[in-house]
């Protein structure tokens, strides 16, 4: 489905967090990353999206006001909370087939059972299928959460920081998987990342938030410099090409109040 944000705003109590968010590139078959420092309104952007907040402007899906799916509108449209909530008395398996019964029915068709089993394998958790919950480790759950986000087969994705409990190969992995699926199903995937590396990556396009407002959006290579690192984060910091093109950022300190903090960090 094609997603348009239009001149977005929302406020939590008088606090004005998004400002007028326009996105008009998020198309069918691609993962745009949305970036952005602590408090942006990258949750809430999100949120918006997916109709658990209700904010002023337009959100179109396939040019139809997302407002008017009603009910329906959890049929296309998945989030996948910054934190994991899963913790009930249930095994993994489960968990994901609960997360697939989103239509309505509480009966389990043989497709349901082959879509679990699926995604489990997709992302070489099956060994965890009859594992409690309560008894995994963080980046386990995280994984857990990311299985009852793809089972439920969205057509609109948005994924809040998936990644932030995960170690460098599950980082990498989880993305290249999202990457694949996103195209192979022509769902529209958005997801919130700190890792701006691993953005670069695996993004098609980017969405840069700051305090409440697109700073940018646009290419890897158009949105990750040092002008954006500057402006947005704070950071002093280089941005150089690799071998296939892809942006490498490195920060190399602090510019809080003017000065720099030299400090070799890679973000
Ligand atoms: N439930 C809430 N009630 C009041 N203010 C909130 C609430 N949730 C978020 N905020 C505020 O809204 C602003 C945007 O928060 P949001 O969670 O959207 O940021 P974010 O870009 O996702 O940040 P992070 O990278 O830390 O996850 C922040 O100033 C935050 O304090
Ligand atoms: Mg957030």
């Amino acid at each position: 489905m094609k997603l348009i944000v239009e001149d977005l705003s929302f406020n939590y109590g008088p606090k004005l967090v998004l400002k007028g968010v326009t996105m008009d590139r998020a198309e069918p078959g691609m993962v745009t990353a949305a970036i952005g420092p602590n408090a942006a309104g990258k949750s809430t952007l999100l949120k918006c999206i997916a109709g658990l907040l209700r904010g002023r402007g337009r959100v179109l899906l396939d040019g139809r006001d997302a407002k008017t799916f009603g009910k329906d509108l959890i049929r296309y449209v998945t989030y996948l909370p910054q934190e994991n909530p899963v913790n009930a008395v249930l095994t993994v398996f489960e968990a994901v087939l609960l997360a697939r019964q989103h239509a309505g029915s509480w009966q389990v068709s043989d497709d349901d059972l082959n879509a679990v089993s699926e995604v489990l394998h997709d992302l070489e958790i099956d060994d965890l299928a009859l594992r409690y919950l309560n008894e995994l480790s963080g980046g386990q759950k995280q994984m857990v959460s990311i299985a009852q986000a793809l089972v439920r087969n969205p057509r609109v994705l948005l994924m809040d920081e998936p990644t932030s409990s995960l170690d460098l190969q599950r980082q990498l992995e989880v993305l290249e998987l999202m990457q694949r699926v996103t195209a192979e199903r022509n769902m529209t995937t958005i997801i919130a990342l700190h890792d701006l590396n691993l953005a670069a990556r695996y993004a098609d396009h980017f969405v840069v938030m700051r305090e409440g407002a697109v700073y940018a959006a646009g290419a890897g290579h158009e949105v990750l410099t040092p002008e954006m690192l500057r402006d947005v984060y704070g950071v002093h910091g280089t941005v150089l090409l690799d071998q296939g093109g892809v942006p490498q950022v490195t920060a190399l300190g602090s510019l809080k109040r003017g000065r720099l903090v030299p400090q070799e960090t890679m973000i």
